[in-house]
């Protein structure tokens, strides 16, 4: 039988003779972060994609966080992990009723999260990941500002740069946003003593009893510099468990169960193994009008952010 182990070290020289750089997403398993060139959040993925310097970029993580590599470095072989790995936030809104509320709304500046499909990235003015959200918004000239899909990252972000004026319009995850402020109370009285980390992606309710609220990195760099010894960690799964690897004399509880994202959980150690091989996942091939249109609000996410 192959160990966890033998199939690592066969992944990791395969990938050394083919000079492939592996980028994954923090919910991904723990043993394709252990064989990852970066492990991040979707801010940290797209500056790395732009740095790395091979020339295939093997993405372990979900469609857009691939694209979104596509779009920046057009001249590198982009692989996503996994065909029918999708945020299925990315699709809640497309190309022609954002256009509508363009016309209708002419003085907003639209931001999108970047857990958008690239069409939608074409008429979006910035992109925005739950890092760079706040100091974005803070930096663009715009006041009036139509933010999508995500209405729990903008009421986030809207509390926080009240000089702004944020429209929201009803989408979200339905991993996070399907979490309630009944469980995370029952999850407060269960662990008195815990501190509660939570992503922008949960509800208001939820993330008003948050000691952080941050992104997914965030959330892991808080713990890196907290003396506490307990938390209650609200965002996806895999996060408790990279967490509780890490700092194994610490405590780590899950917000709920529910917190599991299948697509990020889509891919496996053997399937990182057939896409280095050469016979899995999909190459990301994109239009060059809709790659350069949408290149365009991932830009000026990295120039404001
Ligand atoms: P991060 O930007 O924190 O990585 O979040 C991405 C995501 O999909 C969270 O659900
Ligand atoms: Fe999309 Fe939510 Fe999964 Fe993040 S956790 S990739 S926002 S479905």
């Amino acid at each position: 039988m192959t160990t966890t182990r033998q199939l690592q070290d066969e992944i990791m020289k395969i990938k050394k003779e083919k000079d492939i750089c592996i980028l994954a997403h923090a919910y991904q398993n723990h043993e394709i972060l252990e064989i990852a060139d970066y492990v991040g959040d979707s801010y940290g993925l797209s500056e790395k994609a732009a740095e790395a310097p091979q020339q295939t970029v093997l993405m372990c993580g979900v469609r857009f966080m691939a694209e979104t590599v596509k779009i920046l470095s057009p001249e590198k072989k982009v692989i996503l992990s996994h065909p029918d790995a999708d945020c299925p936030m990315a699709r809640q809104f497309n190309v022609d009723e954002i256009k509508k509320l363009k016309e209708q709304y002419p003085e907003y500046a639209v931001v999108a999260y970047i857990n958008t499909t690239t069409e939608l990235k074409t008429v979006c003015d910035v992109c925005v990941t739950s890092a760079s959200a706040v100091k974005i918004v803070h930096n663009m000239k715009e006041k009036d500002i139509l933010f999508i899909p995500d209405c729990n990252l903008g009421a986030w972000v809207a509390k926080q740069v009240p000089e702004k004026n944020l429209q929201l319009l009803q989408g979200g995850c339905p991993i996070h946003a399907g979490i309630t402020k009944k469980e995370a109370l029952a999850a407060k009285e269960q662990y008195p003593n815990a501190q509660f980390l939570v992503h922008p992606e949960c509800v208001n309710g939820v993330s008003e009893m948050a000691d952080y609220i941050g992104s997914t990195t965030g959330i892991m760099d808080y713990v890196k510099k907290s003396t506490h010894n307990e938390f209650i960690i609200g965002t996806e799964n895999s996060i408790v468990a990279h967490l509780q690897f890490e700092y194994p004399d610490k405590k780590f509880y899950p917000l709920s169960k529910k917190l599991v994202c299948h697509d990020m959980k889509l891919t496996t150690l053997a399937d990182v193994y057939h896409c280095v091989k050469g016979d899995a996942g999909e190459e990301i091939i994109l239009p060059e009008e809709v790659r350069l249109a949408a290149k365009k609000s991932l830009d000026a996410m990295l120039r404001l952010g």
